[in-house]
């Protein structure tokens, strides 16, 4: 009796530590099905919606709103993200993007460098079965699978407008604008172009600054200032690139004496707008574009059909293919309605916009 009572006992211990023998090896070896990541190991879920999502950069102020906004929504709808910053270097988006194919994401989201730059690692992606949304900027030849962005023709015309409203007819005009390689930037000049010819106003000059860098945009102005003189305006492709016309004008002593406009609503240019250096921006809901894009990229995840509250769904011609896309209206911010459009949205506080107004 004594002796299968004591059999009986090295038995369970021997058992025990084999269990927790077992148990190290597998949490050493990273068998537990936990995906182990450099020094902290996260259990990948896999019934969770994967996103993939590359920026272009997050110098410009906009695009951090852009992303937080992105991600809060996505998760809140049961997804998971990963953000890539491709730093303005196309060939580390194309990584990114092979990047999220290797790892088998549902969805790719990108804010495209170089629109004609990326069609071969899209195909690659769609023939992997994966969902491909171009965020803001469409994407050239490509036949993604949704574009989503802000009417961006109505953007330029905004900025004609404000020219025109201020008393600008046959006047001078230099576009300092956005580079190229953003199919929007063609799509903004157009607009404006067309409110200039309507009101007699003659475009003297066009610069594109590459990759949005906005010290070409001090660049130019420094080299051409004879028709920086010579114009009555300076229309920018975004306030970044308005900053640096702004002080360039006001080294000449001319800040506030041409009339300039941007857009993106960065605070820096809602200040000049207030102080009046600035005669208007254009302010895009980045609230609207980020969350209706995340509800379409867990959508597409699901094989749900895609509808949006954000507008109605149209095509678009990516140069080869009709594409389905949700263009958002812009809204023209000018020191009138800085308050309603500005402050009343929370876009931005009304003491940091006003911060260097004194009453
Ligand atoms: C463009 C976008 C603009 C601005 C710019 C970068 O693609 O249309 O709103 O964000 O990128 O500042």
């Amino acid at each position: 009796m004594m002796k299968t009572k004591r059999l009986t006992t090295i038995l369970r211990r021997s058992c025990a530590m084999l269990l927790t023998i077992c148990l190290l090896a597998c949490t050493l070896c990273g068998c537990t099905g936990e995906e182990s990541g450099g020094n902290i190991t996260k259990k990948k879920d896999n019934n969770k919606i994967q996103i993939g999502m590359t920026f272009d950069s997050f110098v410009i102020e906009r695009w951090q709103r852009d992303r937080d906004v992105f991600v809060s929504m996505a998760k809140e709808l049961g997804a998971e993200v990963n953000i890539q910053n491709a730093n303005g270097d196309i060939s580390e988006q194309k990584k990114q993007i092979e990047y999220f194919i290797k790892k088998g994401m549902d969805v790719i989201v990108i804010v495209c460098i170089d629109s004609m730059a990326v069609k071969a690692n899209i195909q690659k992606a769609k023939e992997s079965g994966i969902k491909v949304i171009a965020y803001d900027r469409l994407i050239s030849d490509s036949n993604v699978d949704f574009y989503i962005s802000f009417d961006n023709e109505k953007v330029g015309q905004m900025m004609g407008q404000a020219l025109v409203d201020n008393g600008l007819t046959d006047g001078k005009v230099l576009m300092v604008c956005g580079p190229h390689s953003d199919n929007n930037v063609p799509m903004v000049g157009k607009g404006f172009k067309e409110i200039m010819q309507e009101n007699g106003n003659e475009i003297i000059d066009t610069f594109y600054a590459d990759g949005w860098k906005a010290e070409l945009a001090t660049d130019y102005m420094e080299k051409n200032m004879s028709g920086v003189i010579e114009c009555d305006a300076i229309m920018c492709g975004n306030d970044d690139l308005a900053s640096r016309v702004v002080t360039a004008l006001s080294e000449k002593r001319l800040a506030g004496k041409k009339l300039v406009v941007g857009q993106d609503a960065d605070l820096e240019a809602c200040q000049r707008i207030v102080e009046g250096t600035q005669l208007m921006t254009v302010y895009k809901p980045i609230e609207k574009l980020a969350q209706a894009a995340a509800e379409i990229a867990v959508k597409m995840a699901k094989g749900e059909e895609v509808t949006t509250q954000s507008g109605q769904i149209s095509t678009i011609s990516d140069g080869t293919y009709e594409i389905p896309c949700v263009k958002i209206d812009p809204v023209s911010v000018t020191a009138e309605n800085m308050d309603e459009v500005i402050i009343k949205s929370g876009f931005h506080l009304k003491e940091d916009v006003y911060l260097n107004v004194h009453e």
